[in-house]
């Protein structure tokens, strides 16, 4: 099936009560991990790329690795969805590019740094609502400012330093008209998320709910959503890496968040960190070794099962074949 919009993705989350991970991709390998533990599992799913992926990864590759996926698998519902983008004009340029869904991130100017004020922020979303729905495409936007930098984007504050006030987040989403809505609620990008386990006070889940109690037709979006699981960390440090002990977001708790109307889940450091472990892995038990597939295969494998349980625990896994895809003309007949 042709890619579909993130918009009915999320309906449909919404309707069956689970989750959908949105996994970030720079490469062939990350898609196919992605692709391959969807069609295990039998689950919609939505892949990202954020503004230094597709500088990465060069937009027309990125474009036909992710035709190739919908070729290669066919019965996997799966939207493009662009992480962060920075400007309107960001925005435009992936939707022109073949993006099914974008993130118009007015938390932060468009350096990518500096938080915005909400006047900003409205306008800037406001004006990529128009846009990406006269074309059928999803708008996730964004209130509150996350913590941490990642691929350059971020205000590097504390992550609780702009924690989501509710109230706000209500009267933001009734001016833009958007489909979806990233909130803040303490976690960050990033592997350096929580010294210790997350309780209340450093997690907020009671924003969250209260944020939800609020907005109970608004699908929400958890950024920076990684579990930063202890075996990954120590694969990577058994294996001549340095990472200090750190905690991520426990799935239970992104669990409670799936029961309070959070549909889509963003991880990208789990990823990197069963990548870089399974490589980590080849180089030291078989130093003699130079043929990149010796250890990207173990790569691919490595990130395949982390992105496959946390298709299982998000409660995705057996929805792909729930529902016919509508076109991007007929979303766009919907919004009209
Ligand atoms: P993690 O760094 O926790 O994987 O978060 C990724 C993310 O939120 C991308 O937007």
């Amino acid at each position: 099936m042709p890619l579909v919009t993130m918009r009915q993705l999320l309906d449909e989350a919404a309707k069956g009560g689970y989750g959908v991970g949105a996994f970030n991709v720079n490469n062939m390998e990350q898609i196919q991990s992605i692709m391959e533990a969807a069609r295990e599992t039998k689950s919609p799913v939505i892949i990202q790329a954020s503004r230094g992926a597709r500088s990465y990864s060069q937009d027309r590759f990125l474009y036909h690795l992710m035709i190739a996926a919908t070729e290669v698998y066919p019965e996997i519902p799966v939207a493009l969805h662009l992480d962060h983008g920075n400007s309107p004009e960001t925005c435009k340029s992936a939707i022109e590019m073949g993006f099914t869904s974008v993130m118009m991130d007015g938390s932060l100017m468009p350096d990518g740094k500096t938080p915005s004020t909400y006047e900003y922020n409205v306008k800037a979303t406001r004006e990529v609502v128009e846009m990406a729905h006269a074309k059928g495409v999803t708008v996730e936007g964004e209130i509150g400012v996350l913590g941490g930098i990642e691929d350059g984007h971020g205000a590097g504050v504390d992550a609780l330093a702009h924690v989501t006030d509710p109230a706000q987040a209500a009267e933001f989403a009734r001016a833009t008209g958007i489909d979806a809505l990233a909130i803040a609620i303490g976690t960050s990008h990033g592997a350096y998320k929580f010294t210790r386990k997350p309780t209340g006070d450093i997690l907020k889940m009671d924003v969250l709910i209260e944020i939800h109690r609020q907005l109970p037709a608004t699908h929400l979006v958890m950024h920076g959503s990684s579990s930063v699981p202890k075996d990954l960390q120590d694969i990577i440090n058994q294996y001549g890496g340095k990472l200090r002990p750190t905690w991520g977001v426990p799935v239970e708790e992104i669990q409670l968040g799936i029961r309070n109307g959070v549909r889509k889940i963003n991880v990208d450091t789990d990823n990197r960190l069963a990548i870089t472990g399974a490589i980590r892995k080849v180089f030291a038990e078989k130093p003699e070794e130079f043929d990149p597939r010796s250890y990207l295969k173990p790569a691919r494998e490595a990130m395949k099962k982390v992105v496959a349980q946390r298709m299982t625990q998000f409660g995705q896994a057996g929805h792909a074949g729930d529902y016919a895809p509508l076109s991007l003309q007929e979303m766009a007949a919907r919004y009209r």
